[in-house]
């Protein structure tokens, strides 16, 4: 084959065309009708890889792997008949083939020029391997992006995930926590008042236990002397004075042992049929020696009395407290009346007295433990007994309140479910 400067093409405006073909960074081919190459400039000899003057006279097919040749030839036939400029293969890959048979990407741009009568395909053609390999690496690096996006959402997914967790864990310890706070709180409160309740019973227990011992002691040297002299008549009163002494002494004792019952939640109820009339007219009698200088209880009952089911020991502490203090806060020849009223399903227990009363400012404390009112100071006593009155009449299903005056008298009433 001959080299371009053989064809009959001539560039009619001489050098300038010449140079810009020549120094074109674009491939530049000429093609005649037929699919004939007529010119092609250096940069597309470089790109396929042919000597200078190489291409001139190959078919077009030449340059395109065997695979699209026929393809091709089909739509050159079709730019022949309907030329216009345009790119080639919009939309899809165009490979073109070396000498050396390697394939390489390629984008083609067509035009169409008459010269002398003959007419021309000029195709200009760019190597695009180094664009695509870029693009590719583009795509690469997109797609390892997303990757990489995907796996960190994951990961903080996960690790938001542990930390719900940890936190859903440390919540439940911290509840754990607080309760067991609570729990050991309450349990040290609750040792707390009872070392209170301890040292206050020492304390009160030397100070109330000295007056009923040093009677005891008093009365027992009286006894003594009385006797060796002889004067056995006197010998009765002292013997009474030591026995109610004794008495007070296992009223107090009796008062913190129910007491410690009470705290340790030990006392079991043992219901039994109770004939109240029968219950105080034995109360009564046992009270009787330890009553006040010509003072009298008097038992009245209202309606037709019907056994109560209740636990009798524990009444009898609750009545022995209500009447003893009804003595003991009363003069003497005051009147301790016992009302007994029945109802449909409960009874209620009236214990009158007309003793000195309760300060109004102090009516409020009077359950309290300890508490003592300021105008029962000179009167021996613990502060306990309403106290564990009202403890025992709670677990008895009951109810208690009182009325009082000062100087006038006191009311305590009691209700009682009666089955
Ligand atoms: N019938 C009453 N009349 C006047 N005051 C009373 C009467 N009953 C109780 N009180 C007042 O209530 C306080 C508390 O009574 P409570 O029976 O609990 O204790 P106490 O009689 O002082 O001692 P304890 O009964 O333990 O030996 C008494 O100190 C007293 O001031
Ligand atoms: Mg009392």
């Amino acid at each position: 084959m001959g080299s371009s400067r053989k064809i009959e093409i001539q560039f009619s405006s001489g050098d300038t065309f010449r140079e810009i073909f020549q120094g074109s960074a674009e491939g530049i081919i000429m093609v005649n009708r037929d699919g004939k190459i007529l010119l092609a400039n250096p940069v597309s000899e470089r790109m396929f890889g042919y000597a200078e003057g190489q291409l001139v006279g190959l078919p077009m097919e030449t340059l395109i792997p065997e695979r699209y040749r026929a393809g091709h030839v089909h739509h050159r036939h079709d730019f022949n008949e309907n030329p216009s400029p345009r790119r080639m293969g919009m939309g899809r890959d165009l490979m073109a083939i070396r000498k050396n048979g390697t394939e390489f990407p390629v984008e083609v741009s067509l035009s169409y020029k008459e010269i002398n009568g003959q007419f021309l395909v000029v195709a200009f053609v760019i190597d695009i391997t180094e664009r695509k390999k870029s693009d590719e690496a583009l795509r690469r690096s997109e797609e390892q992006l997303l990757i990489y996006a995907a796996e960190l959402e994951k990961k903080v997914q996960t690790r938001t995930e542990a930390l719900n967790q940890s936190i859903k864990e440390l919540e439940k310890e911290i509840e754990v926590r607080k309760k067991a706070e609570y729990e050991a709180h309450k349990s040290l409160e609750k040792e707390r008042e009872l070392n209170e309740l301890k040292s206050k019973f020492v304390s009160i227990a030397s100070h109330e236990f000295r007056t009923p011992l040093s009677t005891v002691l008093s009365s027992a040297s009286l006894i003594h002397q009385y006797k060796e002299k002889g004067h056995l008549d006197k010998l009765d009163k002292h013997i009474n004075r030591i026995k109610s002494s004794v008495n007070h002494l296992t009223g107090i004792l009796n008062d913190f042992l129910s007491l410690g019952k009470l705290e340790e939640g030990k006392v079991d109820m043992l219901p039994e049929p109770v004939l109240l009339s029968h219950f105080f007219h034995d109360i009564q009698d046992e009270l009787k020696l330890s009553l006040k200088e010509k003072q009298t209880i008097e038992l009245v009952i209202h309606g037709e009395e019907v056994p109560v089911y209740s636990d009798p020991r524990v009444l009898r502490n609750v009545f022995f407290n209500l009447i003893s203090n009804a003595s003991k806060y009363s003069g003497e020849g005051k009147k301790i009346q016992i009302n007994i009223q029945f109802a449909a399903n409960q009874v209620r227990i009236d214990i009158v007295d007309e003793g000195i009363g309760i300060p109004d400012s102090e009516i409020k404390h009077i359950f309290e433990r300890f508490f003592r009112a300021t105008n029962a100071t000179n009167i021996q006593g613990s502060g306990l007994g309403l106290n564990i009155v009202k403890r025992y009449i709670e677990l008895l299903n009951g109810d208690i309140r009182f009325t009082s005056e000062e100087e006038k008298g006191s009311t305590f009433s009691i209700t009682l479910p009666i089955s």
